[in-house]
């Protein structure tokens, strides 16, 4: 008999004095708030399945979510229909104080291609209603003019820095999937003068985290993008602390044990908060959520996470002078032998229209000072040349202009041709990178770093643009033809700033290079 169902029978036999309170589950709680305050998500979809997720917390910055240690039964419900007159699928989870009575269901049997509606109850209390959908079929999406793919990529939403604007208009758009690529919390102290402020000082245990969680997803916005798309989600380096590389915290003060703490708090929280199908670790500091998804025939995701195995960086964090250090020792790794390994294999073996690489750091270099000596960023790929030039090898040889690199992480739009080298200036093109701004990050932004100007332009050939205003980009994926439109917002510090299109890209499959620029 399994756990659940004894303590049915217990309860319906009358037994529950017997059980220890804490693992008694009140199958109909009253809360006295909303226990859905924190809304519902769903994400990692496949043609037959999806993960749906939500979290009951009725006071979301109480430690506890206001749960007070309760273990309560949660219902769900899928359909067709958006008002529920008929139900496809229902069942019941358990919220959990241990999983910060968090739920995640793994919804299965349904048919591909489709749209779904879902949501959860908890006593009297209903959750919002999600919309989501199934992946097309395999075999789906091979032949020119089939379905195309609509997705939105997103990153960085720093809580403090400004309001989330952009989901609102994100949610307004017609789109199958949204992709963020990590930042999703910011683990810093509050600051002063932000538009608005952390509850809690810099995050460290677990409680720490799970409120930092519940602050940001407690945002009518951000749940509002949830609501209407499944999501695929990675993490970066604020889901645990400013650019920390494996056990070396950001100020490599700390010991590997309490990076190992930190992290093992820290990658809970996230697995918790998040609609993701990653199984639990043995030991939470070593959850493994690199992963990959597809889109029936038409793209494959590698979701990548270059944080958590990296090598530490080599002479610091910031932009540095290279050569510098062990910054071209061949040992240094961004990826870790074992996941470098596996996307090796993958991008070999698989043989969708699109390969797409859903990661943190930007791929291509850019080179910040003007005259013979070049100037990297430590964090970005650029502060890993061997790794990086392995992995674009390999793209070269097994899917040459038919990869395409979504990146985040530095709060600002790039759009560079990524050749098979960045150590050989003649190496071809073989791949497009598309780094997207940050959701809110950095308050307003500007039309253009200022590390990019006439000095600086002729250095980055394979440079095509850059903005630094927040926002977003989107894609229209079909078999022969990739679209990027980028959208930006002139303001983040006020609310309600309306969006417009910055910039639109081009890619043909097949073909190296890609066209576009400002509309
Ligand atoms: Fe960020």
């Amino acid at each position: 008999m399994q756990r659940r169902d004894f303590l049915e029978f217990v309860r319906l036999a009358g037994l529950a004095s017997v059980i220890p309170n804490n693992w008694r589950v009140r199958f109909r709680p009253s809360f006295a708030e909303n226990p859905f305050s924190l809304g519902v998500a769903s994400g990692d979809p496949t043609p037959n399945a999806v993960t749906l997720w939500s979290r009951l917390a009725p006071r979301p910055l109480d430690p506890d979510g206001g749960m007070g240690g309760v273990r309560s039964a949660v219902n769900w419900e899928v359909s067709e229909r958006e008002d529920f007159s008929t139900v496809l699928q229902r069942g019941r989870v358990t919220a959990a104080p241990e999983l910060g009575h968090s739920v995640h269901v793994e919804v299965g049997s349904l048919e591909p291609d489709r749209h779904y509606f879902y949501r959860f109850m908890s006593g009297d209390a209903v959750s919002p209603v999600g919309r989501t959908r199934t992946t097309p079929g395999i075999g789906m999406g091979r032949e020119p003019g089939g379905a195309a793919l609509r997705m939105g990529v997103v990153s960085c939403q720093n809580f403090e820095d400004g309001y989330f604007t952009a989901y609102k208009h994100l949610a307004a758009e017609p789109l199958d999937l949204v992709i963020h690529l990590g930042d999703y919390i910011y683990e810093y102290s509050p600051g002063e003068g932000r538009v608005r402020r952390h509850a809690t000082p810099e995050i460290n245990s677990l409680g720490d985290y799970r409120i930092r969680y519940a602050e940001c997803k407690a945002d009518p916005m951000l749940q509002g993008a949830h609501q209407h798309f499944p999501w695929i989600v990675t993490w970066d380096d604020h889901e645990v602390d400013n650019n920390y590389a494996g056990l070396v915290g950001e100020n490599g003060m700390e010991s590997e044990e309490q990076m190992r703490n930190r992290r093992s708090a820290a990658y809970q929280a996230w697995w918790e908060n998040q609609p993701v199908r990653v199984p639990r670790a043995r030991s939470w500091s070593d959850l493994t959520i690199q992963r990959e998804l597809s889109w029936g025939s038409l793209a494959q995701f590698w979701v990548l996470d270059t944080r958590q195995y990296r090598s530490d960086q080599a002479c610091g964090d910031g932009a540095k002078a290279v050569p510098c250090g062990n910054w071209s020792d061949p040992t240094r790794t961004m990826l870790g032998a074992r996941q470098e390994a596996w996307l090796s294999r993958g991008l070999a073996g698989n043989t969708a229209r699109w390969q797409v690489l859903a990661q943190q750091v930007m791929m291509a270099p850019f080179d910040s000072t003007a005259g013979p000596t070049a100037q990297v960023s430590m964090d970005q790929w650029s502060g890993y040349p061997i790794a990086r030039d392995r992995l674009l090898d390999r793209i070269g040889r097994t899917a040459p202009n038919r990869t395409v690199i979504l990146t985040g992480d530095i709060h600002s739009n790039w759009v560079n041709e990524v050749r098979s080298s960045f150590s050989r200036p003649d190496a071809p093109v073989v791949a497009a990178e598309f780094v997207g701004t940050s959701i809110s990050s950095g308050g307003d932004g500007a039309d253009r770093s200022n590390a990019v100007n006439d000095r600086t332009l002729p250095e980055n050939p394979h440079l095509k643009w850059q903005n630094s205003r927040r926002g977003y980009f989107t894609c229209q994926v079909s078999p022969t033809e990739w679209r990027t439109t980028y959208k930006t917002l002139p303001f983040v510090t006020r609310p309600d700033a309306p969006i417009g299109i910055a910039s639109e890209w081009r890619v043909e499959r097949g073909r190296a290079g890609l066209s576009g620029g400002e509309r």
